[in-house]
């Protein structure tokens, strides 16, 4: 059965990218729109390259429902957050329960919560002496990096030298996994 999904992304959107390439492929799964409450964000621009229905809301938008019931009108069955900043209002969450990821660079529950997202996560990872990151994917709730965990990829960081190399290689297991994950759970979806 063909299952519809929807990308959230406030940034570059590098994997909204690597979401939107790999489903390409896969007939089961279309994405239908990619939204972000930032209208200059890479991400839309990388939407329209990609032909793909895209749009910019704000975060009232968010919380009184309108985005909520945008998605509902075209029958969006997964919502996927891709660098996504903004808190997603419960109503949302009960709505896709199950049905909505998330990915974050660190391995949670390190390293999670509000205030750590993008270079500031990896600035703390570094600051501690980790001898190890990674990347969580895990479902959404309405707090922050706090829904239960799907998959976890790890990396060896103990030669690195600063916090931008932590994130350059965790961000190539969250393109390296993060649409194969989710795949995989929206291909079982029955
Ligand atoms: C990624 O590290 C993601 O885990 C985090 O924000 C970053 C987004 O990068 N939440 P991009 O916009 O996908 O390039």
């Amino acid at each position: 059965m063909l299952k519809k999904v929807a990308i959230l992304s406030s940034g570059s959107g590098s994997n909204a990218q690597a979401l939107i390439t790999h489903f390409a492929s896969q007939d089961n799964i279309e994405v239908v729109f990619v939204g972000s409450n930032r209208a200059s964000a890479g991400v839309l621009e990388k939407a329209r390259h990609s032909e793909v229905h895209h749009g910019h809301f704000t975060k009232e938008d968010l919380n009184n429902g309108t985005v909520l019931g945008a998605l509902e009108k075209l029958e969006v069955d997964w919502v996927l957050l891709a660098g996504f900043l903004l808190r997603i209002p419960i109503e949302f969450c009960r709505r896709y329960q199950g049905r909505i990821l998330n990915i974050h660079p660190s391995l949670l529950p390190k390293y999670g919560g509000k205030g750590m997202y993008g270079i500031r996560t990896h600035e703390a990872v570094f600051q501690a002496g980790e001898k190890e990151s990674g990347m969580t994917i895990h479902y959404v709730n309405e707090h922050y990096d706090d829904g239960a965990v799907v998959f976890q990829g790890r990396v060896k960081i103990d030669d690195v030298t600063n916090a931008q190399e932590i994130a350059d290689r965790v961000l190539k297991l969250e393109h390296a996994y993060y649409p194969r994950i989710s795949s995989e759970l929206i291909t079982l979806d029955k």
